[in-house]
């Protein structure tokens, strides 16, 4: 509908000005901001009041508009501007605003783009999202209602993005009779909650969408207050934030090599300005050259700023891959595998500290994971609070450890180069958004120590191939039962082994770790580098763990060599393990008594591929084990 609008409005001007339109089009600058606010705030109704007045409306739209709001009739006949921004029917018949959309429209001052996004509270994500692309927030107050726990929550989000500039619209004046006290109180609770806050501008504008008070015009119904309306407040706010004057530094997104004759570096300017002749240096390798073209698209061009995409070619032959930066020499990014960073999360299964997530940064994506979860933080009164993971929509602060270095700047110096999203292995989708605070350089001085004798040699000195059989299935399935005949039968043939059991390393190692999904996430990676600690000894290690989630049996696997881990799935039906019951477990679990109890009120899921299934309910355990040996015999035991 925007862009059907806009060049329906352009083609009106353009046919008696053509020349004038331009000229005015092209020094008009650009406002982008984000309209954020609880359901009934009225941000809708603000929308499209902007667009109807702005008179971007298209006529057939207006037809339709006023078709809608005699049907729904919520406004007595009058026309319900709410409707034309929440395009979808569903979103109508729940009352809510999903999704994310941009509406473009320009006055005569001005240009904006306005990145509309729901007030409900599930929706965090959509609103990050259209926060990281504005300039200025306005914050939407319902003058009945004054400050609630989603103008915190969205204040604090779009600080957190980088936002430095609020417009606290009151809205609904209408409905407490115009009072300026009212006003008042509600600007002073504003400010005294934002002082913790980052914004460098805020201004509260009192208005009421609905009837139109200063939202194009000053309100004459409220002549206390001398302020700008909303429009005029926006036309003429300063938000350059001069990105072409920081250091310049662009992440490299590929190698353009068409020809032995050609190389350049393609990427978008994140901050700065690069000039053909200037001196740079590549990060992480910290070689330096001169840059001896800027080449783009439509021709070379003598500088290039942020924001700009580009191809730099250089003096020097110097080795820069994909995910590497260039930036300028005296301002270089960090480069590390460990950072601080404040994550807002997004998904419904909340983080899970030390499963390896994908963590996708401006130009590379790699396996990392949160070691801690530090704080966090209450967006209600900006306290820290403790937690061991977070929950969707909730923002926390975590130190995390990478597979591999990256090059970074803090998010609040540079946010193309400080901003990242985390990926979930398994299903693919974007959990959360981070915003990294430092690097930490705690375990830099630690090096690998070179040993003489390695796993090899104890390997051979032993007569066999190390390797993990990890075993993983329901409680009482078999697992132990399984695992410790295996084991039985391989001592008895002189192999060198060790059992690691559930129950056992829980009474140790694990002492502190209970079932929550935190927890089990945690056991399982404990006991991986143990058990990666043995095979490197060179044993024959048995683990006989449930280890309910495929994630971090894919993450052992990942953590051994080739050929050094074998899943095997002791398939066992719930109900039969629910029979033999050993530990009277099932019962208790049936009855209440114990929670997050595995195949009831905790998931276990079953291996895809496992390397050996065995199917219990048509075996004995000798057999399993039997079966178990026979597979591993003439690669590993001889
Ligand atoms: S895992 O999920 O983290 O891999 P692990 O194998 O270490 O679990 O421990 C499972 C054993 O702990 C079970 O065999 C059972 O004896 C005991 N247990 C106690 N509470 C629970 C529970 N809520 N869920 C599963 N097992 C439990």
């Amino acid at each position: 509908m925007t862009k059907k609008s806009y060049e329906v409005r352009q083609s009106e001007k353009i046919s008696h000005d053509i020349e004038g339109y331009l000229k005015e089009q092209e020094h008009k600058s650009f406002l982008r901001f984000i309209t954020c606010g609880s359901v009934d705030d009225g941000k809708s109704t603000l929308i499209g009041r902007l667009l109807y007045d702005s008179k971007l409306i298209f006529e057939d739209q207006l037809a339709a508009l006023e078709n809608d709001s005699k049907k729904v009739g919520t406004q007595g006949g009058d026309i319900d501007f709410a409707l034309l921004v929440d395009g979808l029917a569903a979103e109508r018949e729940q009352g809510i605003t999903i999704d994310v959309a941009y509406r473009f429209f320009s006055t005569d001052k001005r240009k904006f783009i306005v990145a509309d996004t729901p007030g409900h509270e599930q929706y965090t994500r959509n609103m990050a999202t259209g926060a990281s692309y504005a300039d200025v927030a306005v914050i939407l107050i319902d003058a009945r209602k004054g400050i609630l726990t989603q103008t915190r929550r969205h204040s604090y989000i779009v600080d957190l993005l980088g936002i430095r500039h609020a417009v606290v619209a009151i809205n609904k004046m209408d409905l407490v009779d115009y009072s300026e006290d009212i006003f008042n109180s509600i600007e002073k609770d504003y400010r005294k909650f934002a002082e913790n806050l980052n914004f460098s501008s805020i201004t509260c504008v009192p208005m009421s969408a609905l009837k139109g008070d200063n939202i194009m015009e000053s309100s004459t119904s409220m002549n206390w207050y001398h302020g700008p309306s909303l429009m005029s407040l926006l036309e003429e706010m300063d938000v350059a934030e001069n990105k072409a004057e920081q250091p310049f530094s662009m992440p490299v997104q590929w190698v353009n090599r068409p020809d032995l004759d050609f190389r350049g570096f393609s990427g978008t300017v994140a901050s700065g300005t690069i000039r053909a002749g200037d001196e740079i240096i590549a990060l992480p390798s910290a070689k330096t050259s001169k840059v001896k073209s800027i080449a783009t698209y439509d021709g070379n061009l003598d500088f290039a700023s942020a924001d700009q995409a580009v191809t730099l070619t250089l003096e020097d032959e110097i080795d820069i891959s994909r995910g590497d930066v260039i930036s300028e020499i005296g301002h270089r990014p960090e480069v590390t595998d460990q950072f601080q960073a404040h994550v807002i999360w997004m998904d419904n299964s909340p983080l899970l500290p030390g499963r390896p997530y994908l963590i996708k940064t401006a130009n590379k994506t790699i396996s990392g994971k949160v070691n801690e979860l530090k704080y966090k933080v209450n967006v209600n009164s900006l306290e820290h609070e403790a937690g061991k993971t977070l929950e969707l929509n909730e923002v926390g602060v975590c130190n995390f450890s990478l597979d591999d270095d990256i090059v970074f700047e803090a998010y609040v110096k540079n946010s193309a180069l400080g901003a990242f999203v985390m990926i979930d292995k398994i299903s693919n989708r974007t959990v959360a958004a981070g915003m990294i605070d430092f690097g930490l350089r705690r375990a830099t001085n630690i090096h690998w120590q070179a040993v003489d004798v390695d796993k090899s040699a104890r390997a051979t000195q032993k007569h066999q191939k190390p390797v993990v059989l990890w075993f993983t299935g329901l409680s009482a399935s078999g697992k132990s039962t399984i695992a410790n005949l295996v084991e039985k039968k391989l001592f008895l043939r002189g192999n060198h082994t060790y059992l690691l059991d559930g129950d056992n390393v829980r009474h140790g190692l694990n002492k502190d770790l209970g079932f929550v999904d935190v927890d089990r996430v945690e056991n399982i990676r404990r006991v991986g580098e143990v058990a990666k600690l043995m095979v490197d000894a060179g044993l024959i290690v048995m683990t006989a763990f449930i280890s309910p989630f495929r994630a971090e049996r894919r993450m052992v696997r990942d953590m051994m060599g080739d050929h050094e881990f074998i899943e095997i799935f002791v398939d066992t039906p719930l109900e039969l393990c629910e029979q033999r019951d050993p530990k009277g477990l099932y019962k208790k679990a049936r009855s209440g008594e114990i929670k997050n109890f595995t195949g009831f009120d905790s998931p276990y899921e079953a291996p895809e591929q496992a390397d050996i299934h065995l199917f219990t309910a048509n075996m004995s355990a000798e057999e399993a084990a039997d079966a178990v040996v026979a597979k591993i015999e003439a690669q590993y035991l001889a």
